[in-house]
């Protein structure tokens, strides 16, 4: 997909972060853009700088993991502005721990934003964009997680893997269709946002401004989420598949290798080489 003039970007997690950037990208892009999350507030400044873009929107506050809600804002937003040709999946949460330290219920809300958030988003708005058959694309936001798994991180690990098996599914079952819908998994490394507050001690987000730069000082693997929306926009463009914001080459090799060789996992920090 190419054009992106006149057409309407549908955008999860759209407050704060990657899902901002990429809002603010697609109304760049001459988009309208039907914008979800979880907080209205962030919704609501970010309807503003999407006004002021000249971009028509939609919002709705809505937690993904309900499908439901994703049904209904999907109607609506399509009401509204039209069936979408670009559609987001990206919101998502991070939870670090020990692989046993986790309650279940921990273990079904991140399952049921991260994974389950995403299968809603297909569901509620491939049929259209399938009946309009015209060019579009699809973007589901997986880690460097769904590629290594590292310590500390079963949870998000557990579900940006299953991102990514369902986003290859996906891409399968359309490409045996001959549909002209293309499908990304968009792998970002370390991003400045509110999502890694807590990894650099940060006490609170900025969901609605990119991130100072002394935050980048000390911190050379953290791109900015609008790097990260010019990244996803070239991924499109070109037609990829697989979106990488870093270059994973080198630790993908070692784990290939390892793997290949029948050595255990070591794991050692992911070098951006
Ligand atoms: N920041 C990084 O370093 C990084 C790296 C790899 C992948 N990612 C992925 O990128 C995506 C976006 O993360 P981010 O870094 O921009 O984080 P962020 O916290 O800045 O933004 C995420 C947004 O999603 C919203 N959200 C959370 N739960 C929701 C729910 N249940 N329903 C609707 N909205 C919800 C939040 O309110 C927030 O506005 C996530 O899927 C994350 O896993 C981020």
């Amino acid at each position: 997909m190419e054009d992106f003039g006149g057409k309407v970007a549908v955008v999860t997690g759209a407050g704060s972060g990657i899902g901002r950037a990429l809002a603010l990208q697609c109304a760049r892009e001459g988009m309208a853009v039907a914008a979800a999350d979880l907080h209205e507030g962030r919704l609501d400044s970010l309807s503003g700088e999407l006004g002021e873009l000249g971009a028509r929107v939609f919002t709705a506050r809505l937690d993904v993991s309900d499908a439901d809600a994703m049904t209904d804002f999907a109607a609506r937003a399509s009401a509204g502005l039209g069936a979408p040709s670009l559609l987001f999946n990206n919101a998502g949460i991070l939870r670090l721990g020990d692989t046993w330290s986790h309650a279940v219920g921990d273990w079904q809300s991140i399952l049921g934003i991260n994974v389950l958030g995403v299968v809603n988003g297909v569901n509620a708005f491939l049929p259209a964009m399938l009946e309009a058959g015209t060019a579009a694309h699809i973007v589901n936001t997986g880690s460097v997680g769904s590629l290594v798994a590292a310590p500390g991180m079963a949870q998000y690990t557990a579900t940006k893997m299953a991102v990514r098996g369902i986003t290859e599914c996906l891409h399968h079952d359309l490409a045996a269709r001959d549909v002209p819908i293309g499908v990304s998994l968009l792998c970002p490394g370390p991003v400045l946002t509110a999502i890694s507050d807590d990894l650099m001690g940060i006490e609170s987000g900025a969901p609605d401004a990119d991130p100072a730069e002394h935050l980048m000082a000390g911190q050379p693997d953290f791109i900015t989420p609008a790097e990260v929306a010019n990244c996803v926009f070239e991924g499109i463009r070109a037609g990829r598949f697989w979106i990488f914001t870093h270059p994973f080459n080198g630790y993908l090799k070692d784990m290939t290798d390892a793997m290949l060789a029948g050595n255990n996992p070591t794991y050692s920090e992911v070098a951006f080489d």
